[in-house]
């Protein structure tokens, strides 16, 4: 984390937990506990969460986020949400191209860069995710992956909105499996993604993009992780869930 250069930012991702009345429940025990935060703090929530959660977020220092959207402004799209429809909630945030959503429902590098586009349209700020499997990582893809999927991801964006454009570095194997990547697998990942940032941008907009870690973040491994370079926060699934220990890897990223 290099706080002079970016912003740090630590977002929970709840995925497809929590009912609205739990939602409301669990940002009332964490608003005092994240008060004092010296970073960003967003929770991303599912569709029908956001309505309580924008309510129970409401004067706090917690941002709300979606944990996707549709590049379409309306139209033919049954059980789909645009990005009109999320900034008119007071929305700020938008999680894109999610492993899971990425495995089980279809999205590509090319539907993650018209969600990102039309989320930035809107003035919404995309944390888009790119990770590689285990597969990929030992057949030594990773680098090559991560550039690729960074770079399509971005493809359009120009610097200007890349200033409200975050990429979550998440490797797919570690996501809700317990096993975190090494700090050094990490900041390596997260170098990669910035490295390819700057191909494309130049080296000065790279370093002031921010870059999360995800994948089996939690309140043990937090400050080993947000003390690598490259690594500017993160995007918390399982330990988004618990008040408690998403507070403390807040605290870690407010250092
Ligand atoms: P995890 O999920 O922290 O439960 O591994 C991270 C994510 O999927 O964003």
């Amino acid at each position: 984390m290099n706080k002079n250069l970016r912003k740090a930012v630590i977002a929970g991702n709840w995925k497809m937990n929590k009912t609205p009345a739990e939602a409301k429940a669990l940002i009332e025990e964490m608003k005092p506990l994240v008060a004092d935060a010296g970073c960003e703090v967003v929770l991303c929530v599912p569709f029908v969460d956001l309505s309580a959660a924008l309510a129970a977020a409401e004067g706090s220092n917690i941002k709300i986020g979606a944990e996707n959207c549709h590049w379409a402004e309306s139209g033919a799209y049954t059980g789909e949400v645009s990005t009109g429809m999320l900034k008119e909630m007071g929305v700020e945030y938008v999680v894109i191209g999610h492993s899971e959503r990425r495995t089980y429902f279809g999205e590509t590098d090319q539907t993650v860069n018209l969600r990102t586009l039309a989320a930035l349209k809107a003035g919404l700020k995309p944390i888009v995710c790119v990770g590689e499997t285990l597969e990929q990582r030992n057949l030594g893809y990773t680098e090559t992956l991560l550039k690729y999927q960074t770079k399509m991801a971005l493809t359009n964006v120009s610097a200007e909105d890349l200033k409200n454009v975050i990429i979550a570095y998440e490797p797919v194997w570690a996501i809700g499996t317990g096993v975190t990547a090494t700090d050094d697998q990490a900041d390596e990942g997260n170098g990669f993604v910035r490295a390819a940032i700057a191909e494309a941008y130049g080296e000065e907009v790279a370093e002031s993009v921010t870059i999360q870690y995800g994948g089996s973040m939690n309140a043990g491994n937090a400050d080993a992780l947000v003390a690598k370079y490259h690594v500017d926060g993160g995007l918390i699934g399982g330990a988004s869930l618990k008040a408690a220990d998403f507070a403390t890897i807040v605290k870690a990223a407010s250092k």
